[in-house]
């Protein structure tokens, strides 16, 4: 039920914090702030292949990036529709992650399916525990947010960025790439999470206000790096999808190889940059692209807001946090930023056009 809420999406956006404590819960151990991701063994693999579709596939980009900078193990990820066509070179030492909220996609479970008949091993982090995927999954590793109804995902985004939080840190620790010290703090890091992206769905009255700006834009651009080169995608993917203005979600490094020609006074761009080991590099992006006359939405966390260069149209400070759960902490603005702009537009947010909850044909 949507309760005092206008749309399941905006519920949805606020049940993170309780959808990412109870999907954290099952990870690691509270008593001894251990991880507790069960069914690999990950100092025997090597290599992880995730397959998954739209944002799904961006929660195993995030996995990607943290995944091999903290256990040293290599990740592939891939769009499902490509990767089941392509006749990938494929080795049986090796776990395939099904990322799908539903479990029915039919490309997630085609590649799935494929990695299976490869040989390899075959885990499946799915909302819907009955689903097919679930079923064909030597291990399932559910997220525990409750069912999602908006058609555009969000809970399930960050419960599934959870997992692979979870995992990075197990993996890391299996691998002998950090001591259990280590691990633990890592761990409650990660249980201080559902708290900072509450803080962070606090910034809604703020980004309402600029919500009603964005909506007059025909495109907007979206840009981060490392994990925010991710998110930027999944901004610029909840945007198109709820508001059906186009958007485009950019690795920054790649302004000057093509976007930077989009840059004019009419484009709003969205940059991703909490205060991190890429910081330097998004924000001299922010003042190249405000050189051109780009009207810049700074979403930051504190420590980056001192530092960033004067000129921005607004700067958005969201908490600051370890980078190990940035990507959860920045999901929330940028899904409430999709939000309000669709709500302005008048759009049906829940039901978007031409598109399904579950895309079980191809
Ligand atoms: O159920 P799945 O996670 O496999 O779905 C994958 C995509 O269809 C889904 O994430 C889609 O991109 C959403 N509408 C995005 O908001």
């Amino acid at each position: 039920e949507k309760g005092n809420y206008r749309h399941f999406m905006e519920k949805e956006i606020h049940d993170q914090p309780e959808g990412c404590q109870h999907t954290i819960a099952a990870y690691v151990d509270t008593l001894t702030d251990r991880t507790r991701v069960e069914g690999i063994d990950f100092a025997g693999l090597e290599r992880i292949q995730i397959v998954a579709c739209g944002t799904s596939y961006i929660a195993g980009m995030i996995g990607r990036y943290l995944i091999e900078s903290l256990a040293d193990l290599p990740v592939d990820v891939e769009i499902a529709s490509e990767f089941r066509y392509r006749n990938p070179s494929l080795r049986a030492n090796a776990l395939a992650i099904a990322m799908s909220q539903s479990g029915e996609t039919a490309d997630t479970l085609a590649a799935f399916r494929h990695c299976a008949q490869a040989g390899m091993k075959t885990a499946a982090i799915v909302n819907a525990t009955e689903s097919t995927i679930a079923r064909e999954a030597d291990v399932v590793w559910p997220i525990h947010c409750g069912p999602e109804i908006g058609v555009a995902s969000t809970k399930a985004f960050t419960a599934q960025v959870s997992v692979m939080i979870a995992i990075a840190i197990a993996a890391a620790k299996a691998r002998g790439r950090i001591d259990g010290a280590e691990e633990q703090r890592l761990v409650r890091v990660l249980l201080g999470a559902p708290r900072l992206i509450a803080e962070a769905i606090g910034l809604e009255g703020a980004i309402k206000d600029i919500a009603a700006e964005i909506a007059k834009a025909r495109d907007v651009l979206y840009l981060g790096r490392g994990p925010m080169s991710a998110l930027a995608l999944e901004g610029a993917l909840k945007l198109k999808e709820i508001s059906y203005i186009h958007a485009e979600g950019y690795a920054a490094g790649e302004l000057k190889h093509g976007p930077i020609a989009l840059v004019d006074e009419a484009t709003p761009i969205i940059i991703l940059a909490p205060y991190d080991s890429w910081f330097e590099k998004s924000a001299s992006n922010m003042s190249e692209v405000m050189a051109r006359g780009g009207q810049v939405v700074f979403i930051t966390d504190p420590e980056g807001a001192r530092h960033a260069p004067a000129g921005a149209k607004v700067v958005v400070t969201a908490p600051g946090c370890d980078p190990l759960i940035s990507a959860l902490v920045m999901s929330a603005p940028i899904q409430l930023l999709a939000y309000h702009v669709a709500v302005v537009k008048g759009a049906d947010v829940d039901q978007p056009r031409n598109l399904a909850k579950s895309v079980t044909v191809e």
